[in-house]
């Protein structure tokens, strides 16, 4: 699978930080550069190695520097970039599943499932 998106490590100055790493995306995105011999770090809101280890195994999902945080917390993140000297972020860390919209949210909770708040929802 890796042949089919091949990433040059000569293609990076330095270490990438992925955000949103624990994630789909970001766990293809740690595995891709991690092959490749780039140093990544990854960042979430917590730290959650079960994507990624999906794709990576022990020794390749070890040699990844793993960072917990916000990235709403912009002290957080200007730490995490300076501790990691990241020369370039791939930004993936987000909430995809309110795609439906606040309102549509609010229809669903109140009128269908009766369901607790998702993470980051405000009326
Ligand atoms: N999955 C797809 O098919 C797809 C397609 C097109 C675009 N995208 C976009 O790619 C991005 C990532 O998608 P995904 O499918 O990997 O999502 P995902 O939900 O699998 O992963 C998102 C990750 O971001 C983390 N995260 C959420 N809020 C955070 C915060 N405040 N601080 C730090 N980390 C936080 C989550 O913990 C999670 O690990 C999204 O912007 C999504 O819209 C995804």
């Amino acid at each position: 699978m890796f042949d089919f998106f091949p990433v040059s490590a000569k293609e990076f100055d330095g270490p990438v930080l992925v955000t949103g790493a624990g994630g789909c995306i970001g766990s293809w995105a740690l595995a891709l550069l991690e092959h490749a011999g780039v140093e990544v770090h990854a960042f979430d809101l917590q730290i959650d190695k079960r994507r990624p280890g999906m794709l990576m195994d022990d020794a390749a999902l070890g040699r990844v520097v793993w960072h917990a945080g916000d990235i709403a917390d912009t002290q957080a993140v200007k730490a995490v970039v300076k501790k990691s000297g990241a020369q370039a972020i791939i930004h993936l860390a987000a909430l995809p599943t309110l795609w439906l919209g606040h309102w549509s949210m609010w229809w669903v909770r109140s009128m269908c499932l009766k369901l607790p708040r998702p993470m980051g929802f405000k009326d």
